[in-house]
């Protein structure tokens, strides 16, 4: 019997999620469906018990719903509790299992470009505190940096994530206004605030002049035309990494969740570049 997936958040419209997922499952000769479902935060409740009714087999949760939506599932695991963000739930056996693939997603897609950078214990600098943040700081603290610091606007944010990084490595908090002093400290600088999301004119999150000349630059964001941020770094003569890797990365994770299959992550990547130009 066919099955069927989807994704929820609000706004949706822009995902890239279903020809990602529908490319894959074809490519898996899976006879499946991939949904984008606009749901809006009123509705999540609903939502959840109407896909868990209709037996979706499984769905991605994007932004607004990924911490609204843990108390509503029956489990949820360990690193994406710690997170306190589900992007990715499982339908098994009448039950709804919650998992987060952003934080995978991004390492593994800073350790196939980088495996040098990444295999030296860097030094990290994570600028937000946000869910994003979250995922990206805790699972590199855990798997991959030898030190992790957290900037934010917000500092109590900052010092909230930087605690619970904490657990795993050395890590401190910092007002993002003071974070262009730090850079030359750090072997990975990561922009996961949502500064450069909708124009250049957002401005710059951090001015990587004063970053040495090896330090990676990565923003979650992944936008063609790339952030000032990114484009300022590249143009130092830094590496740089933008968010479409990690974006494949997290859908290859959900994928072998749900199917057990590790599907083309760089055929996967290939087409989604194809859609930008
Ligand atoms: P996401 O789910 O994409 O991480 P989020 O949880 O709303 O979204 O987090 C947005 C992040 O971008 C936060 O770190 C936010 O800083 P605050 O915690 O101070 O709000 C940061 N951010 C958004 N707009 C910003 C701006 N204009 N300047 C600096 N930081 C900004």
């Amino acid at each position: 019997m066919r099955k069927w997936y989807g994704v929820i958040g609000d706004p949706i419209g822009h995902s890239l999620s279903p020809v990602m997922h529908e490319f894959w499952f074809s490519r898996s000769g899976i006879d499946a469906r991939y949904e984008a479902f606009h749901v809006t935060k009123e509705n999540l409740v609903k939502a959840v018990d109407g896909l868990r009714a209709l037996g979706a087999s499984g769905f991605n949760v994007t932004v607004p719903h990924k911490s609204a939506v843990i108390p509503l599932l029956d489990e949820t695991d360990k690193d994406a509790r710690i997170i306190g963000a589900v992007n990715t739930v499982v339908h098994s056996g009448g039950r709804l299992i919650g998992y987060n693939t952003d934080g995978i997603g991004f390492l593994k897609s800073i350790e196939t470009r980088f495996p040098e950078i990444c295999a030296g214990k860097p030094s990290v600098l994570v600028l937000g505190a946000g869910g994003a943040a979250k995922a990206v700081a805790l699972t590199l603290a855990k798997y991959m940096a030898g030190r992790l610091d957290v900037c934010n606007r917000t500092l109590k944010k900052a010092e909230a994530l930087s605690e619970t990084c904490r657990e795993f490595c050395p890590s401190e908090a910092c007002e993002l206004s003071g974070a262009d002093e730090q850079l030359s400290r750090y072997d990975i600088v990561i922009n996961c605030t949502s500064v450069g999301l909708q124009a250049d004119t957002d401005g710059q999150v951090v001015d990587a002049a004063g970053a040495r000349r090896g330090t990676l630059f990565a923003d979650l964001i992944y936008r063609p035309s790339r952030t000032p941020f990114l484009r300022q770094a590249e143009s130092l003569g830094n590496p740089v990494l933008n968010g479409l890797p990690m974006l494949v990365y997290q859908g290859a994770y959900a994928f072998k969740k749900w199917t057990g299959i590790m599907p083309n992550v760089s055929e996967g990547e290939k087409l989604l570049q194809s859609l930008f130009s």
